[in-house]
């Protein structure tokens, strides 16, 4: 990675914001620190001044000599020249002393050590002042002072540096490594792109946001799959259905065309030319209409419908018709079952089941409907003594226009339990298809809604 790279990282610069604050936390408590050590020191240093000034001060007033060569003892005793004394007369004649003698004021200062004539590269610390009618400097080297804000000073460029490197180092580390796994994520998003739904990230196992977010990934990448490969089936499926039906229609027209050719009546081929066109138009009506239902835009028209009440009309309506199939129709729909949902929709749905009752059952079928609200919950089924659906068929019979092979001579378009399944699923309710043994049994479970009236 280039570090014009490194430089566009989050990463990376959230290292190094974090490392620039640490290191101004730590100037400022070095400045602070060292602030604090150096008035201490300084404090001790004049106190030790004064201290010295205050011994020789003691000293007999009446005895100069006696002073002079305490003095001279002193600075035997410093010949780095630590400490320094000058003692002058009242005549301003030096008496003793191991600098120069130039004018210093009374008091405290800080003189620089070429103007007292000593070798070494420190200030000096100077208390002046009157003793026994005489004039005595004493002043004390500044060498540890400044020696010690040498050694706090290169400490910490020193510190700063090693940090400043390994805050580097760590954020060129951490953006690196998420630069990797990034970079396998838009690869993969762009195998995606591309058109391979198969593709998944892959997790480092350490359950971190990364990960997460390439969970999430891998679970839409995989419904779009699901989704996508539904899709493909139903084209595929609507595509081979409707070539049947069609070549139906042509074979009626060409019949048609054949009869008029010799002048034979053609009313009958176009009638049926005519009934067949109807049955594909029904079929393509019958797909837009479940395919509007599934986009969902209905469910704005939601409003409470009694389920038991509606079930027990829908059921009326097919009493006669089952009876002159042979067979009977009953309804146990009990109390009221209120659930929100499209009305119009629900009796569509729970006519084509009472429908493929009395279609795909032989006569002597008893068909029984019931609704009640058991909990939270409303159940709806419809249910006959048919022969049913075997178990490997059940799902199968909800995708469009499929219909068994003994249905296939019937009458229908093998759409009418897709319109249910896009009923049930836009209601946010479950679909299951049972066998009542003998027979089918469908029921639907719905949410409850308080009631209304
Ligand atoms: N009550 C039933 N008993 C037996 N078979 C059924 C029943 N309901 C549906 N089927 C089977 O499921 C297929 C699909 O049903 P459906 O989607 O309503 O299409 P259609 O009724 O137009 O054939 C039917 O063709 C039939 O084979
Ligand atoms: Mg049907």
């Amino acid at each position: 990675m280039r570090p014009a790279d490194l430089w566009r990282h989050s990463s990376f610069r959230l290292a190094l914001g974090v490392t620039l604050a640490v290191l101004a936390a730590l100037i400022l408590v070095g400045a602070i620190g060292y602030t604090v050590l150096h008035r201490q020191l300084a404090d001790r240093q004049d106190a030790r001044l004064l201290e010295i000034f205050t011994t020789l001060q003691q000293s007999d007033a009446a005895d100069q000599q006696d002073l002079i060569e305490a003095i001279a003892a002193r600075i035997t005793a410093s010949p780095t020249h630590a400490s320094v004394f000058l003692l002058r007369d009242a005549t301003g004649k030096v008496l003793v002393g191991n600098i120069n003698d130039v004018p210093i004021g009374s008091g405290w200062s800080t003189v620089e050590a070429e103007v007292l004539g000593v070798q070494t590269d420190y200030p000096y610390r100077v208390y002046a002042g009157e003793l026994h009618g005489d004039y005595l400097v004493v002043g004390l080297s500044n060498a540890d002072l400044d020696d010690l804000a040498e050694i706090i000073l290169t400490g910490f460029i020193w510190s700063a540096v090693a940090i400043l490197i390994a805050a580097i180092a760590a954020g060129a580390w951490v953006a690196a490594r998420l630069q990797r796994r990034l970079t396998e994520v838009t690869a993969g998003l762009h195998r995606v792109a591309g058109g391979d739904l198969s593709t998944r990230l892959t997790l480092s196992g350490r359950g971190d946001d990364l990960d997460l977010i390439s969970g999430e990934i891998n679970h839409t990448v995989g419904r779009l799959g699901a989704l996508v490969e539904a899709m493909r089936q139903v084209s595929a499926d609507i595509a081979h259905e409707l070539r049947t039906p069609l070549n139906r229609l042509r074979i009626h027209i060409e019949q048609a065309a054949r009869n008029a050719a010799v002048s034979a009546p053609v009313e009958d081929d176009l009638a049926a030319a005519i009934a067949q066109s109807e049955a594909i138009d029904q079929t393509f009506s019958a797909l837009l209409r479940i395919a509007q239902i599934e986009a969902g835009a209905r469910r704005e028209k939601f409003a409470p419908v009694d389920l038991a009440a509606l079930l027990a009309d829908v059921a009326d309506v097919y009493v006669e018709v089952a009876e002159d199939a042979g067979q009977t129709l009953s309804c146990d729909a009990g109390g009221a079952a209120w659930v929100m949902g499209d009305k119009e929709l629900l009796t569509q749905t729970f006519a084509n089941l009472i429908e493929n009752a009395i279609r795909h059952c032989p006569s002597g079928t008893a068909i029984t409907c019931t609704a009640q609200a058991v909990g939270n919950q409303v159940t709806a089924s419809v249910s006959d003594t048919g022969p049913g659906i075997p178990a490997g068929e059940r799902e199968l019979v909800l995708r469009r226009l499929y219909r068994l092979e003994k249905s296939r001579t019937t009458e229908g378009t093998g759409l009418g339990l897709s319109l249910v399944k896009a009923v049930v699923d836009l209601h946010g309710a479950e679909l299951a298809l049972a066998d009542a043994r003998p027979g089918l049994r469908v029921e639907m479970r719905f949410a409850r809604i308080v009631g209304a009236s």
